[in-house]
């Protein structure tokens, strides 16, 4: 355990209900919650929004160090703010979810996040009892030592069934080949099928959200026991 605050890495594919699933856990460990995800899609909002070229990776690389990035961790009601804008609802959108994972792929870009995010799980740690950060490279490269690394997923068809119905059950196919086509991309950059070294893997395929939450909850409480 680092120090006596804990860290819950929560990373996996697109539509694997990581976001439920880690605010869920969060609420009931008590802990902060991390969306790393919804720092790339702020970052993409913020370019999509100053005409920055999101197939330039240079003017993406350069761009990435202007706008200043917050986000409120209380898992239930987080935020996320760029240059003092709310920009929650926005980071959502079509146009930032077809940009994003090439914003995600150029290296400056995660660098800065990734050292954003290590902030955010130190802060954690200094003023209580800890984290849930989750993302697709928490485990592998964000905090290796978290003491707790799940990775979670679902068949690529029940993943996309899910977004279908987030998004007030729009064309099945279509969501599923934009799915496929997500998880092609972020697999060039962050390797989001892999689970890491260490990671438990739990598959939500046939499970409810409660019970996927109750089994994280039981493998973080054993970690933090042992
Ligand atoms: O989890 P999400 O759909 O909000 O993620 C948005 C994009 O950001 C997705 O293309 C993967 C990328 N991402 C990443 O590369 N590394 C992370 N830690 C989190 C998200």
């Amino acid at each position: 355990p680092s120090g006596h605050g804990v860290v819950v890495a929560i990373d996996g594919p697109s539509g694997s209900g990581k976001s439920s699933t880690s605010r869920g856990v969060a609420a009931d460990l008590g802990l902060r919650y991390l969306d790393t995800g919804a720092q790339y899609r702020a970052l993409t909002w913020w370019m999509i929004e100053h005409g920055v070229d999101v197939d330039d990776a240079a003017a993406i690389a350069s761009a990435s160090l202007w706008p200043r990035l917050e986000s409120g961790t209380d898992p239930e009601a987080p935020t996320i703010t760029v240059d003092g804008r709310r920009v929650d609802a926005e980071i959502r959108g079509q146009a930032v979810t077809d940009a994003v994972s090439r914003v995600a792929g150029v290296q400056t870009v995660r660098n800065r996040l990734i050292e954003l995010q290590r902030e955010y799980i130190r802060a954690a740690l200094a003023e209580g009892p800890g984290v849930v950060a989750e993302g697709r490279d928490i485990a592998a490269v964000v905090w290796p030592v978290a003491d707790t690394k799940i990775y979670l997923t679902a068949d690529q068809a029940v993943r996309a069934a899910r977004r279908g119905a987030e998004n007030g059950g729009a064309d099945l196919i279509k969501t599923q080949a934009d799915l496929a086509r997500r998880d092609a991309e972020d697999a060039l950059t962050t390797r989001p099928l892999d689970a890491a070294p260490g990671a438990v893997v739990v598959d939500g395929t046939h499970l409810s959200l409660a019970d996927v939450i109750a089994r994280i909850v039981e493998i973080a409480t054993e970690a933090v026991r042992s």
